[in-house]
């Protein structure tokens, strides 16, 4: 299969420049910057990223980009760009003024390839410290902005081209057509990289790959695991088995929904209902590790006392996911997130590691849940943690504290599904472009603020209790606090900015209908310097 290579030099945009190709139906893989794959035919072309270093750093990246340069079309983005001129001998210098922000590019030469089908718009986003004061003889000017002469440059008869600006970006205005321009017109991408394609190749690859052999995924109602155990379905039908644990701090009815659920979706699925082991177990423990801990270890014997009920399985597969396995840099070059471990299963059992989704960014997996027609409720889920609503209530876990728990919480969840905001211009277009579903008229879009937002949950402050007066009555009782964040990745998150109207209803909604709670806060915190989750 055709594919563009991305060279990562770190920078906090290199995973959005693969969505980007993504989304031109064109498969991509990120590498670090100097691990190109020369041995590989199916590379089409070369995009270089940008990075939080200066090229003139000592510690900077300098690859060598022999083999690269003039055999394949490449694409420098920021520090990509800056990189290949100082490569040929041109001089790239602090810019005094770190730029950051908007700019609008002037083009030099309207007809290059690189600027085909353009419109007028000419807005671009710069973030970079550096400028290029000097091209190589060979190179040629072909964009400006008011504060930077060389905005975009083309290697005189090459298929190299260099942007300042980072296409990749949504205020980019142009972003995707330059992409496409590249990608499609330049390396002469097929595009045949869809849901579609991924769906009937990973199908045919998944029979061939194990065959007759038996395989067990532990599902966890979230959208990974959940596309993953559909499409193995598909592959190999009643030789799959899947286990749901119910540690009994999941959402309110969600054991039993998300078990109707698939079900529905004919999965072979083993639910086991163990929430007395695991209360049993977190009985008067409220130190967060150790509450973690024993969630983790009750949670690896269960299953596996499952697991070894099934005779023959050859197979474990998981809902690992491509932005899990990215070896992303940071700027001292060292690897900050790697792939996540199996862990715990018996080594006896000699399981071999099946990860479908592992080529594909979270949007794709969505997308190839609805390729493979699963309920929207199902795909647009939020993220949830593995030890539930333990790690939601501050203190020692009881069963009536997750039942308060999961009653404000519901109503927080159905609340942020009802209430719809209208969209348009910008704002729509980053919606529909991270795939949520949401009708257009009058060109606007309605979406729900659940469908806008990274995660939300409520946390029971079970430590902490006030003075409240309902009725005639004085109360001593809980608060609850409310968070919601936007985030691409989890790695980083902002508190989402929720109407006040909205607010004002669910605060009210909790404080009267849920036994035990008798205020209502909003965490304001983003992450870092906080986390997520509380806990
Ligand atoms: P934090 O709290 O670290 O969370 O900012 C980042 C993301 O990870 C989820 N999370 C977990 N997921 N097991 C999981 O499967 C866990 O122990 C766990 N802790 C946090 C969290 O919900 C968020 O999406």
């Amino acid at each position: 299969m055709q594919k563009i290579i991305i060279l990562d030099f770190g920078s906090q945009t290199t995973q959005l420049i693969g969505r980007r190709v993504r989304e031109l139906d064109t498969f991509c893989e990120i590498l670090p910057y100097n691990k190109f794959p020369h041995d590989d035919p199916s590379v089409i072309g070369v995009i270089l990223s940008g990075s939080p270093f200066s090229v003139y750093d000592d510690s900077a990246f300098h690859p060598d980009l022999t083999g690269i340069i003039g055999r394949y079309p490449v694409l420098g983005i920021c520090y990509g760009a800056q990189l290949m001129v100082q490569y040929g001998g041109g001089r790239v210098e602090p810019a005094g003024l770190r730029e950051y922000g908007r700019a609008n590019l002037a083009w030099m030469e309207t007809d290059n390839t690189l600027f085909s089908k353009f419109t007028n718009d000419s807005q671009v986003w710069m973030s970079h410290g550096d400028t290029i004061v000097e091209l190589p003889k060979s190179f040629r000017k072909i964009a400006s902005t008011a504060s930077v002469e060389y905005a975009a440059y083309q290697v005189e008869g090459q298929r190299i081209w260099g942007v300042q600006f980072h296409p990749e970006v949504f205020h980019t205005v142009q972003g995707t057509q330059l992409l496409r321009n590249f990608v499609v017109d330049v390396c002469g991408s097929r595009q045949d990289w869809s849901s579609a394609s991924f769906v009937e190749q990973t199908t045919r690859e998944l029979k061939k790959q194990i065959g007759n052999d038996r395989v067990i995924l532990g599902l966890s109602g979230g959208v990974d695991s959940s596309v993953a155990a559909v499409l193995l379905n598909r592959a190999i039908g009643r030789q799959l088995t899947c286990i749901f644990v119910d540690h009994g701090m999941l959402r309110k009815n969600e054991f039993r929904d998300v078990m109707h659920d698939y079900e529905c979706l004919g999965l072979n699925v083993i639910g086991v209902d163990a929430s007395r082991k695991f209360f049993a177990d977190l009985a008067g423990v409220s130190d967060p590790e150790q509450k973690r801990k024993i969630i983790g270890r009750d949670f690896v014997e269960v299953f596996n006392e499952q697991a070894m009920k099934i005779e023959d399985a050859r197979w474990l597969a998981q809902g690992t996911i491509y932005p899990d396995r990215i070896e992303s840099l940071n700027i001292t070059g060292k690897t900050i997130k790697s792939h996540h471990n199996v862990g715990g299963l018996p080594a006896d059992m000699h399981l071999q590691l099946c990860e479908p989704l592992r080529w594909l960014f979270k949007d794709e997996v969505r997308r190839v849940g609805r390729q493979l027609g699963m309920p929207e409720h199902l795909i647009t889920r939020h993220p949830f943690p593995g030890p539930g609503l333990a790690v939601r209530i501050l203190g020692d876990i009881t069963p009536a504290k997750v039942k308060i728990l999961q009653e404000a919480d519901d109503i927080y969840i159905r609340a942020l599904r009802d209430y719809k905001v209208k969209l348009k211009g910008d704002e729509a277009r980053r919606v529909l472009a991270a795939g949520v579903p949401a009708d257009m008229h009058d060109g606007e879009i309605a979406v729900s603020l659940y469908d806008q937002i990274w995660q939300a949950g409520a946390i029971l402050l079970s430590t902490v209790r006030s003075v409240g007066v309902m009725g005639d009555e004085r109360t001593y009782e809980h608060p609850v606090a409310l968070r919601a964040v936007t985030s691409t990745d989890a790695m980083t998150a902002d508190w989402a900015q929720l109407p006040y109207d909205f607010m004002a209803r669910v605060s009210n909604d909790i404080i009267n209908k849920v036994k035990g709670v008798n205020r209502v806060c909003y965490d304001i915190s983003s992450k870092p310097p906080a986390t997520i989750e509380w806990e």
